[in-house]
Parts: structure tokens; sequence; C-alpha cells
């Protein structure tokens, strides 16, 4: 179980404290653990220190190849960021004054409509593309914007740095206060099979395209239909938002008379899918987490935009009693911060604020949250076959933590357990103390 059987050849082998969530387990640790890694990336092996001879000679490597982890260090799990605007990070840490649907005409739609303009594009993508790989996020769940060339270059851009990604062409034609940043219904179904046909003809190993309706708001009942039929006959992935604020729950009602909730909204137009993440769903009602959970549609909880924009606040603990998908997400830049890091602290406070509200609120521990970061985002984006953990089999998306990096914010004084030290860099840590990021197999920080 936790050797693979096929005839691989071990690439690299690494020693030293392990530490991961299972779908039984929040906090899994594993203690001077070996974990080998062969040369498609994957994870040929997980055994014991203390097995070093037996497992060299059965899975042929030499021990004096072995990389020992350091005393403060561990790998965990690369995060899995389920929803983030690459174009919005140009703005990233401003404007967050105003209220969702006035954001949104504000800020948010004069400045994505700049991105037709591919060198500026690519000066900002590649800004949001090792920001957030340096901060530890292996996979992004990326909203681009409506203008396919410059999505393309997104996905040639995580791909370049080997982030692992899906990448949307956000589709939206009615309901925008900005005039040149607007498609027709036929120009937004066009671009988006055009993009969808791109960027599957690049063969990155690693990014696939998203469809991506930006939200009921944005988008015609016509287009919505497009949308749902094109990622059914492609069998893609959906993004979208969905109930976010009161004010857009209600604009939706009026917009959608013949629907009963925003959620059936999506479900009518084939758009809710064991394949679809939704952000947000901070005023679903139970019976719209019911929808969720009968078609496996997920959602990705993104608390810093929630507050920072007084949009609500996502019950996780229904969310998760209701056994719907979770992932978090930064949402940048409703959300400022593009580290997961920040979206672990945000789910923790927020879970905490809920508790003061209502003292019988099952607070979220640290461990569970450590898992919405990894696997749960990894199962949000239906990826966590191959992705979300340890587990001979999968892919090897990996951070090496370093505790007690130098130059990092971190004093210790003692030698912690590993709980200790994973507690301490979730709610004290930055990138300083990702000294190492891999994905499938491969070092993609430090950059080369
Ligand atoms: N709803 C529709 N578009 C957006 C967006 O860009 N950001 C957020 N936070 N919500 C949205
Ligand atoms: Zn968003």
């Amino acid at each position: 179980e936790r050797e693979r059987e096929t005839n691989t050849t071990i690439a690299h082998v690494y020693r030293g404290t392990f530490v991961h969530s299972t779908p039984h387990t929040a906090l899994q640790i594993l203690e001077d653990a070996l974990l080998g890694v062969d040369t498609e990336g994957k994870i040929a092996f997980i055994g014991k220190g203390e097995e070093l001879n037996k497992l060299s000679q059965s899975c042929g490597f030499s021990p004096s190849e072995v990389i020992q982890l350091a005393q403060h260090e561990f790998f965990m799990p690369g995060m899995v960021d389920t929803h983030i605007h690459a174009p919005q990070y140009s703005y990233a840490g401003t404007a967050l004054d105003l209220p969702l649907l006035q954001w949104l005409n504000t800020y948010t739609f004069p400045v994505e409509s700049r991105f037709k303009d591919l060198e500026f594009a690519r000066s900002v993508y590649t800004q949001v593309v090792k920001r957030t790989l340096r901060n530890g996020t292996t996979t992004a769940c990326y909203f681009a914007t409506i203008h396919t060339d410059a999505s393309l270059l997104l996905g040639k851009i995580t791909n370049d740095f080997g982030q692992r990604a899906l990448v949307g062409k956000v589709c939206m034609d009615i309901n925008n206060a900005v005039k040149h940043y607007k498609e027709t219904s036929e120009e937004s179904q066009e671009e988006t099979c055009r993009f969808i046909a791109e960027l599957l003809k690049k063969k990155y190993p690693l990014v696939k395209p998203v469809v991506t309706p930006r939200f009921a708001l944005s988008c015609s009942a016509d287009l919505l239909e497009q949308l749902g039929a094109i990622a059914k006959n492609n069998n893609l992935h959906i993004q979208s938002h969905i109930s976010e604020t009161i004010e857009e729950v209600n604009v939706v009602k009026k917009l959608f008379p013949d629907s009963e909730s925003y959620t059936d909204v999506y479900l009518k137009h084939n758009l809710l899918t064991d394949k679809t993440v939704m952000a947000h769903g901070c005023h679903l009602t139970d019976e719209e987490l019911a929808l969720f959970r009968e078609t496996g549609a997920s959602l990705s909880h993104c608390p810093n935009s929630n507050i920072s924009l007084c949009s609500g606040m996502l019950n996780v603990r229904n969310v998760l009693n209701h056994k719907v998908k979770l992932g978090l997400g930064t949402d940048v830049a409703g959300g400022y911060s593009a580290s997961m890091l920040d979206a672990v602290r945000r789910t923790l406070d927020t879970s905490k604020v809920l508790t003061i509200q209502e003292p019988d609120y099952c607070t979220l521990s640290f461990e569970e949250v450590f898992r919405l970061a990894t696997l749960g985002g990894s199962q949000a984006l239906s990826m966590d076959d191959h992705t979300g953990n340890f587990e001979v089999g999968k892919d090897f998306d990996a951070l090496r933590v370093n505790v007690a990096a130098p130059e990092g914010p971190i004093d210790l004084v003692q030698v912690d357990e590993p709980k200790i030290l994973l507690e301490k860099f979730l709610n004290l840590g930055d990138d300083r103390n990702i000294v190492e990021v891999y994905v499938a197999g491969r070092k993609v920080v430090p950059f080369e």
C-alpha cells in the first residue's frame, strides 16, 4: 500500500517530518519518514527512516543520496488557491471601500479592461504567479479577463513557472457599466471555444481550461446555457461566483424570476457539476447547500474578500455538516492578500467571530483549516486523485518549511513537536519560511 508497484526510477528521496491530511484525519504527522519521488514526479514510496537500508534495496536508490531535513523543517502538501483573479493582483491592497456591485463597476472592470494590452498582462501575470508560488500555492484556480489572448498568456506563464493551474477566460455579456469591457453573447461563446481549443493545443502538462461565467448578474440566460453545454461537451471544470452579498442575491432573484434560488439558476443551466467550484456562498440556504451536495459542486471560501468588501461570513461548519466540498481562496483582489497563509488565518478568525456571536458554534481547529487549504482545495477542484496530500501514486506537490528560517518572522526558543511547528508556521509564518516549493516533483521555488 505504501509502495508503488510499477518499476519506476527513483529521482529523489527525502527524510524528515511530513505533515498532511487524509479524508479521515485532519492532521497526520509522519516523523522521521522517508519519501521517494520518481522521475515522473510521483510519490513512489513512503516509509520509516529506520527502513532506509531495506527500502534503498527494494526501491533502487543509494542511501547517500537521501536529502535530510533539518530540525525545524517539515514537508507539507502545497496549498490550493481555489479562487483568485490574476488581473486584480494589479490593485491588490487598495480600493476596498465599496460594496461588491459598486466595487466591480468602479475599480474592477476598468482595470480588467486594460488586459487587452498583452504587455501589461504579461507583467501582472508574471508577478501574480511568482508571488503565489513563493507563498506556497502549488495549484491555483484563476479568473483571467474577457481577453482570450491574455488568458492564454496566463496559461503559458503558469506553465513556464511550473504552477499547476486552472485558467478561465471570463465571460460576461450584460449589466456592465463599463462600455468597453463587455462582449456579445456570440463573442463570449466563440472566444471561450477558441480559448479552450488553443490552451489544449499547447499540451501544458499542469494547466487546464475552466469555463468561467463571471456570475449570474453578468451573463444572459442564453450565455449561461451555452457555457453549460460547452463544459458538458468537453468535460471541463466550471467556476463562477454565488451568493456573495445580499444585494447580489436580490438582483439575481429579479433577473431570474422563474428560478427558485440563486443555486437553481446555475443548476438549470447545467453549470453545477462535480467539476464546478463556486466562490463565496455566504448567503446560501440549507436547501441550496443540499443541491451542492447532490451535484458534487464545491465552494471556495474567501474570508479576506468577504470581510474586506463587507459581503458576509460563510458558516463553514454548516457547509461541512452538509458534506459539501470546500476549499479556501484568496479572491485577490476583493481579498487583499495573495497568500494562502492569510486565507488560513482569516478562515480561523471568521470562525472565531461566529463563535463570539453564537457560543455554541463549533469553532474550526487549525488542523481542519490546514486540511481545507490543502486536501480540501484539491477535492474542491476534483484534483484529489493526483494532488492534495502525500499518498503513494500522487504527484509530489510540496512545501519545504523551515520554521526557524534565519531571516524569517518566527523566533524559536526550543525544538517543538511537529504539530506545534505547523501551528506556528500557519499563524506566524510567511514566504521566508517556505524554503522550497515542489510541483509534480520539480523544484519551482527558489526560481531558476
Ligand atoms: N462577482 C463577480 N465578479 C467578481 C469579482 O471579480 N470579485 C468578487 N469578489 N466577486 C465577484
Ligand atoms: Zn472572485
